[in-house]
């Protein structure tokens, strides 16, 4: 049995997609859900399938070891950030080398950095007039959105498309491939 956790600030629909793909496979076990907001729709979502959560502030992440520890004693196989919004700090990457992943929705490197995420990031594709987008799931390193790239999926941007039409489109792309790319991580490791 391989574990997971997983990183989450907002919906967790991500989250969702992942825990339900691995039910019942019987391989891969989401040990817990982190989260830095209370109030965060993906904690819910994480009760309901009966997975531990922990809520954690910039004090537990940044200013002491906490998280680190928690991550420690659990051990995981991987780390899994599924829209969130904190950047990790040098102590847990350095804990954790090639075992934490990232997914975008844009086709980095462009519309990556501090700043761009959600809708952010599907304006810009639109103020620039792009004909297509996609998602990029990627190792994290120190700097926002820079880490290696595993794999990347591209979709059309028509020109009736909206912020809202495309991360639509955008979150299909990442239900379909991010849990598929996690289990060959975790099956086929590098
Ligand atoms: C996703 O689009 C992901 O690419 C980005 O944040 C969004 C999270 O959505 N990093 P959800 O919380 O999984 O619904």
């Amino acid at each position: 049995m391989r574990d997971i956790v997983i990183f989450v600030s907002g919906s967790g629909s991500n989250m969702q997609r992942i825990v339900e793909y691995f039910r019942g496979r019987g391989q891969v076990c989401v040990a817990k859900v982190f989260c830095n907001r209370p109030d965060a729709l993906a904690l819910k979502r994480a009760e309901q399938f009966g997975i531990p959560t922990a809520v954690f502030g910039k004090d537990a992440l940044y200013r002491s070891d906490a998280v680190l520890c928690a991550l420690q004693s659990l051990s995981p196989d991987l780390i899994v950030l599924a829209g969130f919004l904190w950047k990790i700090p040098e102590n847990i990457i350095h804990a954790f080398p090639g075992k934490i992943v990232n997914i975008h929705p844009a086709l980095l490197p462009r519309y990556g950095g501090k700043g761009m995420y959600g809708e952010h990031v599907h304006r810009a594709v639109l103020a620039h007039g792009d004909t297509e987008s996609g998602i990029t799931i990627h190792y994290v390193n120190e700097n926002y959105d820079e880490g290696d790239i595993i794999f990347q999926a591209k979709c059309c941007v028509d020109r009736e498309d909206t912020p809202d039409t495309l991360a639509k489109k955008i979150h299909a792309l990442e239900y379909e491939h991010f849990p598929a790319v996690i289990e060959k991580l975790l099956i086929i490791p590098k």
